[in-house]
Formats: structure tokens, sequence, C-alpha cells
């Protein structure tokens, strides 16, 4: 599968100084097109100054397609509603690693693989008991996947070409021991006995009766929650070089291991402008339900923050329309309530203040719709996930996107240390004053 941009012919002329430097323009399968700069240092003697990297590809790949203009997201070709409404969690994350859907064999191995790989060495379940009482899980997942590269040091950081087999079953385990690690950090928090994974469960099956059951009852795993489940790690699976991947890929291109990279992108998921908004989420609407105040004037006070207040689950670096992910989220939301029979009203907090911002043009002249965290989380609360946990499920659901970026960077021949540059604006040079020169020195 040709995964490089081509060489449209064009260039685009830069003069600077006196001097022309012409720029290869490449063009992507989508038609997506780059000017190519890796000359620009050399010929001109100038660097590129972009904050947040608005404006910059770091990297050429094939994984996920997204238009942020129309609203487009496809796993390797296929349309996220498509395999959110066909496909489950499992396969997709097959699709992301491998770059094709499995097939009978493929998907019979796969799923052996992850029962194989489910438990965890039993002494870390100990790390567990050492956290204090209100440790965030992320802290902890995070921690326990860079853990797991003790435990199972097969992914060497020195040797550049890992072989593939030691890589692929460092993500298989990966896969099947991140749920694991979720369901004990949720068990841990509310002081039950760890419940085990059991090999007649499939994924997310498993993870519900790893997170709900215990030995005084049984959990009753419900058809339409593990549907539910297997739609929202879908629909989190891969979204190109957001900040968290991005994170895997800068950190796996020094040649750390795949559970340290993974671990980078755990800490970078945590924050509240990336997959920690889902969290911010609900603390936003339960202060607006617990003040009191109405929806309209909670919006008023974020249009006055001028920025400093944020509506969280709005916005989107790249989506400047609302985005796909939202849309079917918001639509599980009313036939998961209506299952579980739960009434939430923050669900209907959530509907009205979608309606004032989508209709106030301080919202609608800066792009600012709905994004993937902004209902995610009332169907975690329906089904009984509790909100330090959102974050982790939104960093389960990403793991095969992680695990597919950072293969695909390793194997990608223009694979180089990142490093950027920056333009230095401190003081020029300068000496130690007398009274600066320390005695003993
Ligand atoms: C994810 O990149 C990905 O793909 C991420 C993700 C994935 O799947 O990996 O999609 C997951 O992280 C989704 C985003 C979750 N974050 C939130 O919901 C937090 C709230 N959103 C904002 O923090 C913000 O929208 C960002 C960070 C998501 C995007 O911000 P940008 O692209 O840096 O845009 P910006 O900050 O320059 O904002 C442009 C304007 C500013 O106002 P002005 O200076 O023009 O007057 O819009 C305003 C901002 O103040 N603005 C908001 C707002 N988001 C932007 N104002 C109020 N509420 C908001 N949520």
């Amino acid at each position: 599968m040709n995964t490089h941009s081509t060489d449209t012919g064009e260039t685009a002329e830069l003069t600077f100084r006196g001097k022309t430097l012409s720029l290869p323009v490449l063009t992507g399968s989508e038609g997506e097109v780059a000017l190519d700069i890796a000359n620009l240092r050399k010929a001109t003697g100038a660097v590129t100054r972009d904050y947040g990297y608005l404006n910059t590809g770091s990297c050429e790949s094939a994984i996920t397609f997204l238009d942020g203009e129309k609203g487009i997201l496809r796993y390797r070709g296929y349309p996220v509603e498509e395999l959110a409404e066909k496909s489950r969690f499992v396969e997709v994350a097959y699709l992301l690693i491998n770059g094709h859907m499995p097939d009978a064999n493929e998907r019979r191995q796969w799923s052996s693989l992850l029962n194989q790989h489910s438990m965890m060495h039993e002494d870390m379940r100990h790390f567990f008991y050492r956290y204090p009482e209100r440790a965030h899980p992320m802290a902890i997942l995070s921690a326990m996947v860079v853990s797991l590269s003790t435990f199972y040091p097969e992914l060497s950081q020195h040797r550049p070409d890992e072989p593939e087999e030691a890589i692929n079953i460092a993500a298989t385990r990966l896969m099947s021991k991140l749920r694991t690690i979720a369901a004990f950090s949720y068990k841990k928090s509310i002081g039950e006995p760890f419940v085990y994974p059991r090999h007649d469960l499939k994924y997310c099956a498993n993870f519900l009766n790893m997170m709900f059951s215990s030995p005084v009852c049984p959990y009753d795993i419900k058809p339409e929650v593990v549907q539910a489940l297997n739609v929202l790690l879908i629909l989190h699976a891969d979204h190109e070089q957001n900040c968290s991947t991005s994170a895997v890929r800068l950190v796996g291109s020094a040649r750390v291991n795949l559970y340290a990279s993974v671990a980078a992108g755990i800490c970078a998921l945590w924050g509240p402008l990336h997959g920690g908004a889902n969290q911010m989420v609900i603390d936003m609407l339960e202060d607006i339900l617990a003040s009191g105040r109405s929806v309209k004037d909670y919006v008023e006070s974020v249009k006055a923050s001028k920025g400093k207040e944020l509506l969280y689950g709005f916005g989107h670096r790249v989506y400047k329309t609302y985005d796909p992910r939202a849309k079917i989220i918001k639509r599980s939301c009313d036939s998961v309530l209506k299952v579980l029979n739960v009434n939430d009203p923050l669900l209907d907090l959530a509907f009205e203040l979608e309606e004032i911002a989508m209709r106030d043009d301080y919202f609608v002249s800066r792009n600012l719709y709905p994004n993937v965290d902004f209902y995610s989380g009332i169907i975690y609360r329906a089904i009984g996930i509790p909100k330090e946990m959102f974050t982790v499920m939104f960093a389960l659901g990403r793991l095969p996107g992680w695990i597919a970026q950072w293969k695909e960077a390793r194997e990608d021949p223009r694979f180089k240390l990142q490093r950027p540059r920056q333009i230095y604006t401190g003081p020029r040079i300068r000496h130690l004053e007398p009274e600066h020169i320390s005695s003993e020195a």
C-alpha cells in the first residue's frame, strides 16, 4: 500500500533576501497539499515558527483521514460511522494496527491472543495498594503501562530494528492489559476485590464484568451496554496527529519502547484541553445544576470571560463543524439511557447548552461545535463509570491508534529523532559580575 505522498511536480517559490527557493509541492491520497520545507534552513538560514503546529505536518500517515471542514473521519479508508455501526472495537483495533480488517481466521487468532495476554503479572497487583486513596486513575494508568516494560522486557530500547514479532506481542499485551489495569484501578478506588478477566467474555463484556461484578453480586451484562461501549471505543480509536498521538510519536522517535511511548500519550491525553475534557464537561454540567444558574447565564459568563472560561466539550483544533463522533454519541445517549432506565438531568442540560451555543454568534463565528467529549460522559455515567475514569475510557479507545501510529513511525524509512527548532529571544552574550562569582568555584 503506497504510504507516501506524491510529488506533484509543482513548486512554491519562496523569495527571501534576494534568493528564491523552490519548495516541492506534495499531495496526499485525499488531495491534501503540503510544501516540503526540508531544505529551508540550509538554503535560507531561516526556520519557520508555527505555535501549536496549526500549519505544520509532522509526518505522512496512512492510518486516519479527517476533513475538519466537512466533518469526515475514516480509519484506513472506512467511514467511522460504518465501523461504529457494523464492527466491534477489537476488529477496528486490528484494522488500525495491521492496515486491513481481520478475516475469520485472523479474528479468531486476535481474540485468542487478547485472552492469552489479559492477565497482568501478579506482582503488579501490589502496586495498586501503594497509591493514595484518591489517586487519579490516569496517573495509575501511565505508571502501570511504563512498568509493563519492566515485566516484559522483550522490547529493548537499544535495538533500532525491533523484531516484528516482539512489537506485535507488546502491542497485543498492551491492548489486553490496559483494560485489566483500568478495571483494577477502579476496583481499588472503591475498595472492592479485583475481578479477573474471563476467557468466555469478549473484550467489552470482559471489561464491564471486571468493573462491575463482585464476589457477592454478578454483573448483568446487557447487550445494549456492550454495544454502546463498543461504539464509544471505536469512535475514540484514532484521530491522526492529535496531541497525545504526537506525544507517542515524539517519545517513540528516540527509539523508546512501545510501553514508555504509550505512557507518554496517556499523560498528554489527561490534559483538560484534550482527553481530560470529558471529565470537565460533567464537572461543568454539575456546577451549572448545583448553582441553580440558567444555562443561558452560564454561556454568557463564558463569553464574557474572553477565553479564560471554556465551554468544555466544545471547539476543536481541526473540526470547524460538528465533530462526526459527537453526532453518533449524542444519538447513543438516548438509546442507552432508555435501556438502563436512567433519567439524567445533565443530559437535558447538555441538550439545552448545545442549543443555546449553536444559536450564539460568539460560538458559531469561532466554529465552536460539540466535540467527541461533549456527550460521551453522559453515557459513561449511565453505565456507572465514575467521571474520574472517563479519560481512562478515552485512553482504552485510543490505544490501538497510538500503537498503529507508533509502529507506522518506526516503519517509515524517513523516521528521524523529532527535535524541533526554536527562535531564541533571551539575553545576548554576557559574563558573570565579580559579585556573582562563587568563592568556592
Ligand atoms: C480532543 O486534536 C484532536 O484530534 C483531539 C481529539 C482527539 O480525538 O484526539 O479530538 C480529542 O481533545 C477534543 C477537544 C477536547 N477539548 C475541549 O473540549 C476543551 C475545550 N476546547 C478548547 O480548549 C479548544 O476548543 C481546543 C483546545 C479544543 C481547540 O482550541 P484551538 O484550536 O487552540 O483554538 P483557540 O484556542 O485558538 O480558540 C479560538 C477562539 C478563541 O477565542 P478568540 O481568541 O478568537 O476570541 O475560540 C475560543 C478561544 O477563546 N474558544 C473557546 C472554546 N474553544 C475555543 N471559547 C469557549 N469555549 C471553548 N471551548
